[in-house]
């Protein structure tokens, strides 16, 4: 079935991806396009959304974008900046100011097809420092915002032109803030764009069943289970599309799993009927032998990446799999050159792009039924699967696994004169807030302006509630070089001495490493906040303190929207409390410590 299709135009805006979703809900489909997309690319399109952006319209950055969009015969709807590019565009007036930020009421100057069903004043959500402060001839201001009572007006929230059919929103429907923002985007889709509301969940497995059956015809389907979300509800597709005997499952430990994860990973398997196309296997030594010796982040990288192709490629001729066709749970964003992260491309090398796949890739022996799909859908189609709550709501975890969590030393100082000549800053810009701080000697991996730093964490020690920590870190990276992490020092006293201990990958460190990440992972269900924290790694360091274990055990929570730039999130005190009583006391630990710092500077991962 051909489906009616809506562009959004991604500005780089936070919410491009977000948009495309809300689409989705009014059951018309959408896809992401790239600014410079030629004009033959919008062909197709029953109209068109044009997302926010972090760039200036009043300064004229506008990404060299495609204008010739505007002369295309289909309805166009822009959000902020783009609200404000179509403003621009016909003859009205952007300026750099008069920002707001979070909640405003729309009052609405009449009653319009776009706010069909709404009231005359609505909840909607600003994020914006450049404003539209006139429109050109053909349109007209559809709404404004007041900002408190019995301040001005604030002009051309919302703007349109009936005749050009060209519409514009200050504020930001996508988001759940503005409280009918899909009622607003539901209007733009099927009555302003007249799309049909073709695209459904169901339909999607009718159709994409329909396609698997086609494609792999008399043959297989191969497919790598890692027990993440998106390999999970592709295999429970690819069974219900094939039948029994027609797919094939791989799992591979590489031993940097987390603790009972590849057991968790076969049970699940073999309780969703499919234990009998599973294959498991326990690669752990192999990994481990691979990563002896090896100290330094990209190092322990390739190595990790290098095994599993090497286990990848013997396993799969051992099983007789290369004569299937290889099914893939690739998702929407990783198709598209915005989506995920960049790093998230890198990734891929693990699985999906080892020779023996590319190879397969080129003599079209891949399937890939995921890739309309958004992460948000997945979970929805897993849940239509029968696949368990708890599986389809994991955080994200990372390829090499553990790998990059458990830091290794060679045991001496990392940079020893770097160390001591920020010493001083460091204490000066924590003791204004009352707190005690020491850099520490080893480095972790970061990002700043885009590129990959290597530097030191530093430790602060003292009482301090979660505003003063997020102000003395923020303040930190600001005044001191060569920091790019920053810790909150859980144990009750400040060290007095910090010694790096020689340390690779061994088996024990990794059980370890385990042990507080399952008491981490235990600690979030118990407090009922899990699916609140994006992300949350465990890091082990091999740092001892005061003479106390072997490793400095740190926690990382974290809220993030795709990955690319995080903050970190504030757990319950008394969760720390349970986490210091429970982590300090396994044998083999001599600190915990919580990490603090936003990406940038810090990446989420640790290496
Ligand atoms: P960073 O550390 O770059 O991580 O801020 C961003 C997100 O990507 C995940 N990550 C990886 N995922 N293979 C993966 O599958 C990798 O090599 C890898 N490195 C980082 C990380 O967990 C976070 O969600």
């Amino acid at each position: 079935m051909q489906h009616d299709k809506i562009a959004v135009i991604d500005f780089g805006g936070q919410y491009a991806h977000l948009i495309a979703t809300k689409v989705r809900r009014a059951r018309v489909l959408a896809e992401i396009r790239q600014p410079e997309d030629p004009l033959e690319a919008f062909a197709d399109y029953k109209g068109i959304i044009l997302s926010g952006s972090p760039s200036m319209a009043s300064f004229g950055e506008d990404s060299g974008y495609n204008k010739g969009i505007y002369d295309l015969d289909v309805p166009i709807l822009g959000f902020c900046f783009g609200h404000q590019e179509i403003a621009k565009h016909y003859g009205g007036t952007v300026i750099n100011g008069k920002q707001e930020w979070g909640h405003a009421d729309l009052h609405l100057n009449r009653e319009h097809p776009l706010f069909a069903g709404l009231g005359e004043s609505e909840q909607v959500w600003m994020s914006h420092f450049d404003s539209v402060t006139a429109v050109g001839p053909d349109f007209e201001e559809l709404g404004y915002t007041v900002l408190g009572e019995g301040a001005e007006p604030h002009r051309f929230a919302a703007i349109g032109s009936d005749e050009l059919r060209r519409y514009g929103f200050q504020f930001h429907p996508e988001v759940d803030d503005t409280l009918h923002g899909d009622e607003m985007i539901a209007n733009f889709a099927l009555g302003i764009c007249g799309c049909h509301p073709t695209w459904t969940m169901d339909g999607f497995v009718q159709q994409e069943v329909a396609k698997i059956r086609a494609q792999v015809g008399d043959g297989a389907v191969f497919l790598l289970a890692s027990g993440g979300v998106d390999s999970t509800v592709a295999a429970k597709l690819f069974a219900e599309a094939l039948g029994p005997g027609k797919l094939k499952l791989l799992h591979v430990d590489n031993g940097l799993m987390r603790k009972d994860e590849s057991a968790g990973v076969v049970q699940a398997f073999a309780e969703f009927g499919l234990g009998d196309d599973f294959h498991f296997i326990d690669a752990t030594d192999t990994f481990l032998a691979a990563l002896e010796g090896k100290i330094e982040p990209e190092e322990k990288r390739r190595a990790i990446g290098d095994t599993f192709i090497a286990v990848f490629e013997d396993e799969a001729r051992r099983l007789g799999l290369t004569e299937h066709l290889l099914g893939q749970g690739t998702i929407y964003p990783d198709t598209i050159e915005t989506g995920g992260t960049k790093r998230a491309d890198t990734i891929k090398t693990h699985h999906n792009r080892v020779p023996i796949i590319e190879e397969m890739i080129a003599a079209g022996k891949v399937v890939e039924p995921l890739a309309d799909l958004y992460k948000v859908e997945v979970r929805e189609l897993g849940d239509r699967l029968g696949i368990p709550h708890d599986m389809i709501w994991r955080h994200p975890f990372p390829g090499p696994g553990l790998g990059v969590r458990l830091l290794c030393s060679n045991g001496e100082v990392a940079d020893a004169e770097q160390l001591e000549s920020i010493t001083p800053a460091v204490r000066e810009a924590a003791s204004e807030h009352g707190l005690q701080a020491v850099p520490l000697p080893i480095k972790s991996v970061g990002v700043k302006a885009d590129l990959r730093s290597y530097e030191h964490p530093v430790l602060f020690h003292g009482k301090a509630d979660w505003e003063t920590l997020q102000k003395v870190s923020g303040r930190v990276f600001k005044t001191v070089d060569g920091l790019n992490r920053a810790l909150w020092n859980l144990a009750d006293t400040m060290p007095r001495a910090f010694r790096p201990l020689a340390a690779g990958m061994t088996r024990e460190r990794l059980d370890l490493l385990r042990e507080c990440d399952h008491l981490v992972m235990e600690g979030l269900r118990r407090h009922g906040i899990y699916q609140d924290v994006w992300q949350c790694p465990t890091v082990l360091v091999p740092v001892e303190i005061d003479g106390a274990g072997r490793e400095l055990c740190i926690v990382r929570p974290i809220f993030s929207e795709r990955a690319m730039t995080a903050t970190a999130a504030e757990l319950p005190r008394p969760l720390l409390l349970e986490l210091k009583r429970d982590i300090l006391a396994l044998p083999g630990i001599s600190g915990l410590a919580y990490d603090l710092t936003s990406k940038p500077p810090g990446t989420i991962e640790w290496e």
